[in-house]
């Protein structure tokens, strides 16, 4: 064997079937959410008239794969149909919302770029010459500041197309739409879908078809998957983490060159289950993560000054809505030291 040569894999076999962007083909305990999202869209295809669907949940309740699964389905089932999928974390405002509509529906657009409303107008006159679009805006509470407005334009698509348009919402709670205007709430948010986090056997379910596929036969057991399903359980009935922290354990086993996965394995794992929440972070945020990683808990103050000195200056303002998106995110928790809540510490939640 050369030195480039891994030794073959005996255990994790297809490690892709773990990864977070992997769509499988069967979604246990979504089978009900996913069939109503799929009628919302094909009555809007048959009958014309626009509908919307917000669908909420925690983190790793199968909010994304669910949405991606449909539209999956929908390019064979109506490949007529327009079907863009715009991640708002990614995409956060109005000009880089359009700009991807545009590329996605192939319509060139001069790199000078052009107003809004003559780059919407190029953009509806090509939906209008499919059958109808979908539209996913995922994490659409991630939308930066004072973007609201690409929402507005998406409440009133409708208005401007001759084909009918179901816009699907994807969000980790239903806060921020209390603050939008009451036209695009309705329009946008009026369906709601909750999805509500997994339970252990869920967890064990959804393990189990992802272990079929990815580890060789025999090489866990049901106390390997009972325990990653309860380590996703604590953390939320989150099933990224339950299948990260199969995913860590199955490389662990691999590594020292175990038979099988064990719970030992599965326990050492637990601690790095997490870090795949990491992934896709805001790269503003991870300098934070890494201090926290490798310091424990701090306080607020003095995770900014340990900041400061290896990202570069921000404002203790900037840093302390950094410090809130990350606990709204799940990746940190932050406690309250005294009572007023001046003094607060902050330790990864993983
Ligand atoms: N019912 C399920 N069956 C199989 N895999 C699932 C199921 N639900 C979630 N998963 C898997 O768990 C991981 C997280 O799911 P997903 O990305 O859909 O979560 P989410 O609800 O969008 O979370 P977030 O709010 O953090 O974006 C993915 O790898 C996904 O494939
Ligand atoms: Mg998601």
């Amino acid at each position: 064997m050369g030195i480039f040569d891994s030794p073959r894999a005996t255990i994790l076999l297809r490690p892709e079937v773990l990864d977070s962007d992997y769509i499988p083909e069967i979604l246990p305990h979504r089978e009900g959410l996913m069939r109503e999202i799929a009628s919302t869209i094909s009555y809007s295809l048959d009958t014309g008239r626009s509908s919307n669907v917000f669908v909420v949940g925690p983190p790793g309740a199968g909010k994304t794969v669910a949405v991606k699964y449909i539209l999956r389905e929908l390019s064979s089932y109506s490949p007529l149909t327009f079907q863009v999928y715009i991640n708002c974390w990614v995409y956060r405002t109005r000009h880089s919302i359009i700009s991807h509509l545009a590329r996605e529906l192939k319509i060139p657009l001069p790199r000078r770029g052009v107003a809004p409303d003559e780059a919407y107008d190029r953009i509806f006159a090509r939906i209008n010459t499919h059958r109808g679009a979908v539209i996913v805006l995922d994490e659409v509470d991630r939308l930066s500041r004072g973007s609201d407005e690409v929402l507005y334009d998406f409440s009133r698509l409708h208005e401007f197309l001759d084909v009918p348009v179901v816009a699907v919402s994807i969000a980790n709670t239903e806060d921020f739409v209390y603050r939008l205007d009451l036209r695009i709430q309705s329009a946008l948010f009026s369906r709601k879908l909750t999805f509500e986090p997994y339970t252990v056997p869920q967890l064990k379910d959804i393990l189990k078809e992802r272990a079929k596929l990815a580890l060789a036969d025999g090489t866990y057991d049901d106390n390997v998957i009972g325990l990653c399903a309860a380590v996703g359980w604590k953390r939320g009935g989150d099933a990224r983490v339950a299948i990260s922290c199969l995913y860590e354990a199955a490389v662990l086993a691999e590594r020292e060159g175990a038979e099988r996965i064990t719970v030992d394995h599965v326990r050492r794992a637990e601690g790095r289950a997490g870090s795949s929440l990491r992934e896709g972070l805001d790269p503003r945020y991870v300098p934070i993560v890494e201090i926290l990683e490798e310091k424990g808990e701090l306080t607020v103050k003095e995770l900014y000054n340990e900041y400061t000195k290896r990202a570069g200056k921000v404002t203790l303002r900037a840093f302390r809505n950094y410090i809130s998106e990350l606990e709204a995110l799940g990746v940190i928790a932050v406690k309250r030291l005294n009572v007023k809540g001046h003094v607060r510490a902050v330790r990864l939640r993983f």
